[in-house]
């Protein structure tokens, strides 16, 4: 019987506690529930409950600690003082593993015992274990995914049934999909940060944060949805994670996808993350992303790989980061004063439009000034769509020359 103490009491939180009274065979004991605010009412539990979390941390009768807080900054904290105490930690927060992969690593290492955190990427998609486990030394081409389920709600509401957007993201809020302040999710963050901890499992590469260009559907507009739907597309937040010859780039943007495409039928809350390998072909594995026992399911999966011995980052060596001035990728950017700073945007343009009303322009743009001209997009409420289609620079930065990567991402646009 492993002892565990659960730090964090809201819809993770308890959403475990439930999972474990359903389960009672389950070789694992609650010694003990930390949370911030005593005054808060909760469900009933028998579990003793306290404020003190190093109470939990310090206690020489759990083994394991298990953390799912709201506060990247305070779970960074408890991990920090989990790993040093010498217990093992199973966290949801994929925040605070983003931001502090590298010295949670290192702190792995110094104090020889684990974090796990396959709980923060696709909630019940068990993702980190299969790449850890089962896919450790397949030659992954490619990693594409949905990764976030409240963006993904409001585009499907927005595609299927119409609605516009301040609507689709009050119905994610009201059926309980999109926190109170979901900016995290609308805005790219969420996916982000689950695109860095893919990345790193699968490819034993870990990204900058700033090196991984990310762009939200929070600016999206009907001319937008009208100009996919008139090509029969929709649009789904998509990170790409792409290992080159010359190193490993990842981005996460909102993408146009067609009827042939898997993820065009991916609705409402659910994730799906598609891996391409050189001998697995290419697999899809679709689950709810999120949701007090999706989530409660990957964390008990997690105390359960604590027993094996599991390691993180892939058999594969581990690939350099690429330079991100070395991959353009092929976006509509739609927005106000396009066509004045284009020429310092865009290295080409296949297609463009202006009237009173509309303004777009869709062409290869460097990853690097996409990162750069990022705020000045987001503060001209621009719009930034990818098609799919990305190219390598040649030794000389210049682009035309370059093969598109993968063909068969390639979405047409006429
Ligand atoms: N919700 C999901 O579907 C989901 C899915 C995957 C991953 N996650 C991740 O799981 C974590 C928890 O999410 P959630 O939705 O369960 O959040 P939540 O409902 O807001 O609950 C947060 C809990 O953390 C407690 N807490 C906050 N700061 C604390 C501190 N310094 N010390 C002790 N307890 C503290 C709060 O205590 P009080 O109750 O006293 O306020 C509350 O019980 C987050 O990192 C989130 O990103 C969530």
């Amino acid at each position: 019987m492993k002892r565990i103490g659960i730090i964090g009491l809201g819809c993770v939180g308890q959403g475990l506690i439930d999972y474990l009274e359903q389960q009672p065979q389950l070789p694992y004991y609650v010694q003990g529930i930390a949370i911030k605010q005593g005054h808060k009412k909760r469900k009933h539990t028998t579990i003793p409950i306290t404020m003190a979390v190093r109470t939990l941390i310090d206690d020489p009768a759990i083994d394991i600690i298990v953390e799912v807080i709201d506060d990247a900054e305070a779970a960074y904290g408890i991990a920090k003082a989990t790993l040093l105490a010498g217990k093992e930690l199973v966290t949801a927060n994929k925040k605070m593993v983003a931001l502090y992969l590298s010295e949670l690593l290192e702190l792995q290492d110094t104090a020889g015992k684990r974090i796990l955190f396959e709980a923060a990427v696709g909630g019940s998609i068990p993702i980190l274990s299969l790449l850890d486990g089962y896919y450790r030394d397949e030659p992954l081409t490619r990693i594409r995914g949905i990764l976030n389920g409240t963006s993904n709600y409001v585009l499907t509401k927005i595609f299927n049934d119409k609605m516009d957007y301040p609507r689709a993201l009050r119905q994610a809020q009201q059926k309980g999909y999109a926190e109170s302040d979901p900016t995290n999710d609308v805005s790219g963050k969420d996916a982000w940060y689950k695109t860095k901890l893919l990345a790193y499992q699968a490819y034993g590469t870990d990204l900058a944060l700033d090196s991984i260009f990310h762009y939200g559907i929070q600016q999206l507009t009907p001319d937008d949805v009208q100009y996919a739907r008139s090509k029969n597309q929709r649009i789904k937040l998509t990170p790409l994670i792409v290992p080159t010859p010359s190193g490993l780039v990842a981005w996460v943007v909102p993408h146009f996808i067609d009827g042939s495409d898997p993820f065009f039928s991916i609705d409402n809350e659910y994730n799906c993350i598609q891996l391409d390998g050189q001998f697995l072909g290419q697999q899809h594995i679709t689950g709810k992303g999120a949701g007090a026992w999706p989530t409660a399911s990957a964390l008990i999966a997690d105390l359960q790989r604590l027993s094996q011995a599991a390691q993180h980052g892939s058999g594969n060596a581990p690939l350099d980061p690429l330079d991100t001035s070395a991959i353009s990728i092929e976006v509509y950017i739609r927005g106000p004063q396009l066509l004045q700073n284009s020429a310092a945007v865009f290295e080409d343009v296949s297609e463009g439009y202006m009237d009173d009303h509309l303004h777009y322009l869709i062409g290869f743009v460097r990853l690097d000034r996409l990162i750069a001209q990022k705020p000045t997009l987001e503060k001209q409420a621009c719009m930034v769509i990818a098609t799919g289609r990305y190219r390598l620079q040649n030794k000389a930065g210049d682009s035309t020359s370059t093969a598109v990567l993968k063909k068969s991402a390639m979405v047409a646009i006429v």
